[in-house]
């Protein structure tokens, strides 16, 4: 899953849409791609089916009187798929286990996948907690705080490890994420106890995406 965050102009998500689809991944079928681009760029990816797109927030509300949120009733057909409490946003936004909680309740409603990030297992109680039905639709992506948008990753066995209980408690497919790489790569999707991958810079530019994807296919 490649998270652009908040980059990109329209200008620069044309030409990575066009970069891609010039040169994509070879195919391989064991392998889900999600893009989750920002809001402006949804109605970039209308009608491409190559890879599954998402959005990297939602309204913890239904439609209404909340200026400035987007609903999950607004991108409803237009993503499969919802990345919720993103370290970033419980950081810089304040979100709670509650907020996201609610999130994900809103993500369901609207038919929308939900992909929760955590960075302890603690959150993940919480989470299960607040949402005792999480795992019947739910995705979780741990990515520890020190290795998002450092350069300087979990080590495959640690995040595995983490992983481990994780599912302990909720038992659901486990993405890792923090700065992984097309170099990097392979030892997490080759994990036993991880589902695949989020990514952040690697997923920026689409010839670095392409050769990610077809790292992580050929394990
Ligand atoms: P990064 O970001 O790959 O740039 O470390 C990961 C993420 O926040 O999902």
């Amino acid at each position: 899953m490649g998270n652009w965050k908040s980059n990109k102009t329209m200008e620069e998500a044309k030409s990575w849409i066009d970069a891609y689809a010039q040169h994509p991944p070879k195919q391989s079928p064991g392998v889900t791609v999600i893009l989750v681009p920002a809001y402006h760029h949804l109605s970039l990816f209308a009608g491409i089916s190559s890879y599954a797109v998402g959005v990297q927030d939602l309204s913890p509300f239904e439609s209404g009187a909340y200026t400035g949120e987007i609903s999950a009733a607004m991108v409803k057909g237009m993503v499969s798929y919802a990345l919720l409490g993103h370290s970033e946003r419980r950081k810089h936004m304040g979100e709670t286990d509650e907020m996201i909680a609610s999130k994900v309740q809103r993500a369901r409603e609207a038919g929308l996948r939900p992909i929760v990030c955590v960075s302890e297992v603690a959150q993940v109680q919480n989470l299960k907690r607040l949402m005792p039905d999480f795992a019947d639709s739910g995705l979780l992506l741990y990515e520890p705080l020190f290795a998002v948008g450092s350069g300087t990753p979990d080590t495959p066995q640690n995040a595995g490890l983490t992983a481990k209980e994780i599912r302990n408690v909720l038992p659901v497919p486990v993405l890792y994420g923090g700065s992984v790489t097309p170099e990097n790569v392979r030892g997490f999707v080759e994990t036993e106890q991880l589902s695949g991958v989020g990514v952040g810079g690697a997923s920026l530019d689409a010839g670095k995406f392409r050769a990610l994807i077809e790292a992580a296919a050929s394990s």
